[in-house]
């Protein structure tokens, strides 16, 4: 390796590091406690560097860990096979906002709070808000497929991905697309690298798509007395032709432990509250908005709820939504845990979280659950607790297939947002045919015949 980093040093001088600092900040992303540390640290800055880096690499079978903010919850960035994680960091540019075509084209490297906020000045809209938007980068959002809350309105980050300039693991680079709306243009290799989880080909610019921003929002805390009935008020809502732009659930706990973890003492949780639905509604129009909660009040009073909290200010509104992205990592300081990203079709939520329960029971373990209702997207966060490391480690997996084996049984699948990388990986066999594996495998071997892009990941 020592050859190799001198090879390194050369090309990028400081921005190569083996500092065990280092090494250290890139062996992990948000996955549970996993650490894998790797050779060197490398940090280009312009897409010639990221093609040296890769036909180096490639010449010399060193494994390439892409990295963005390491926010991610399946280990995608863990360099599993050591050599080099390549830090996308110094690629933080805003290159372009069209007005003219409402798109932007960005460095992957842009924390996509910060992308949101620079189109928004311009009255655009980006809305893929995943919970960490504040801090991840919108190229491990493409690269993961992110979601959010705003998905169940306006859908998850593919739909917005135009195009990509993307560097191969041999160093070739080339455009995946066009920077327009419709495309039937041959094979789909956008929408292909979007979600490939940083096996494919290395990200170095993206083209999205933007639309108007909505001018107005409405937002209402529901607290229900059975969390079973709150999921089923989910798919009620939608059925009467109602939209909202974001339509949460969260279980009991969930709140408790993020309001305890952040300190917040607004919101009060009644003893009897088994869960909350948190919904918004948003548009141009005040008045229409005011029509559809009107609406979803009507469907709620088919419902046993309690009083609903409408927010009255932009700060309680903001104060609601800081609980509820703050949930994972309420329950990442709370205990050690594991979680589990299901999704199924949104009628079938009351039924997934039956099940959710009734494996908890047979193997002993608590479970906190939360996320994207109105997509039918139930984080399940699965806590230690007083379980021995030899449950936790040997009977927890069986849990955990027999809940997906569930969730795949009612039409579902294994990850909505959070995508596979290390940690679901062993489960994939429950969500696809060896055919369509096998697929997935030619197709991660075309691209990268000698497997040296963030080996060990999805398939
Ligand atoms: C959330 C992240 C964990 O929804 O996906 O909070
Ligand atoms: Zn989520």
């Amino acid at each position: 390796m020592k050859n190799h980093i001198s090879f390194f040093e050369t090309l990028l001088r400081e921005r190569c590091s083996v500092s065990a600092e280092d090494l250290f900040k890139y062996s992990h992303d948000e996955t549970e406690d996993i650490s894998i540390l790797p050779n060197v640290v490398l940090k280009p800055e312009t897409t010639e560097e990221v093609s040296q880096i890769l036909h180096y690499c490639n010449t010399h079978k060193i494994p390439v860990t892409p990295s963005g903010a390491r926010t991610g919850l399946s280990g995608g960035a863990i360099p599993l096979h050591g050599g080099v994680a390549m830090s996308m960091e110094r690629f933080n540019k805003i290159i372009t906002i069209d007005e003219e075509n409402n798109q932007v084209t960005t460095e992957p490297g842009v924390i996509t709070q910060v992308l949101q906020d620079a189109v928004k000045a311009k009255g655009l809209f980006y809305p893929p808000d995943p919970a960490s938007k504040g801090s991840c980068f919108i190229g491990g959002n493409v690269s993961e497929n992110s979601g959010g809350p705003k998905a169940v309105k306006y859908g998850v980050t593919n739909e917005y991905v135009l195009n990509l300039e993307v560097v191969l693991p041999t160093g070739e680079i080339v455009w995946t697309g066009a920077n327009v709306l419709k495309n039937a243009t041959g094979y789909n290799l956008t929408q292909l690298i979007t979600g490939s989880e940083g096996t494919l080909a290395v990200i170095t610019k993206i083209v999205l798509k933007l639309i108007p921003h909505p001018t107005h929002d409405l937002l209402m805390l529901v607290p229900f007395f059975n969390a079973e009935e709150a999921c089923k008020a989910v798919a009620e809502i939608l059925r009467k032709g109602i939209t909202p732009s974001g339509l949460e659930f969260m279980e009991r706990d969930a709140l408790l432990w993020t309001k305890d973890f952040i300190g917040d003492n607004a919101i009060q949780i009644g003893d009897n509250h088994a869960a909350h639905l948190l919904i918004e509604v948003d548009g141009f129009n005040s008045d229409l908005l005011m029509d559809d909660c009107t609406k979803i009040m009507a469907v709620l009073e088919q419902f046993e709820t309690d009083e609903v909290l409408f927010a009255e200010s932009q700060a309680q509104k903001e104060s609601l939504w800081k609980l509820r992205r703050s949930v994972g990592e309420a329950v990442k300081a709370n205990s050690i845990y594991k979680e589990e990203d299901t999704v199924v079709p949104r009628y079938e939520l009351p039924v997934l979280l039956k099940h959710i329960k009734r494996i908890g029971n047979e193997y002993g373990f608590k479970s906190i659950c939360y996320g994207h209702a109105g997509d039918g997207n139930l984080h399940v966060n699965i806590i230690k607790g007083d379980l021995t490391d030899d449950q936790w480690n040997n009977e927890l997996p069986k849990a955990i297939r027999e809940l997906f084996k569930e969730v795949v049984k009612l039409g579902g699948t294994i990850s909505g947002e959070h995508g596979i990388g290390l940690v679901q990986k062993p489960y994939m066999d429950i969500a696809f045919s060896n055919k369509s594996l096998n697929l997935m495998k030619e197709i991660k071997s075309v691209f990268d015949p000698n497997g040296i892009l963030n080996p060990g990941k999805i398939v």
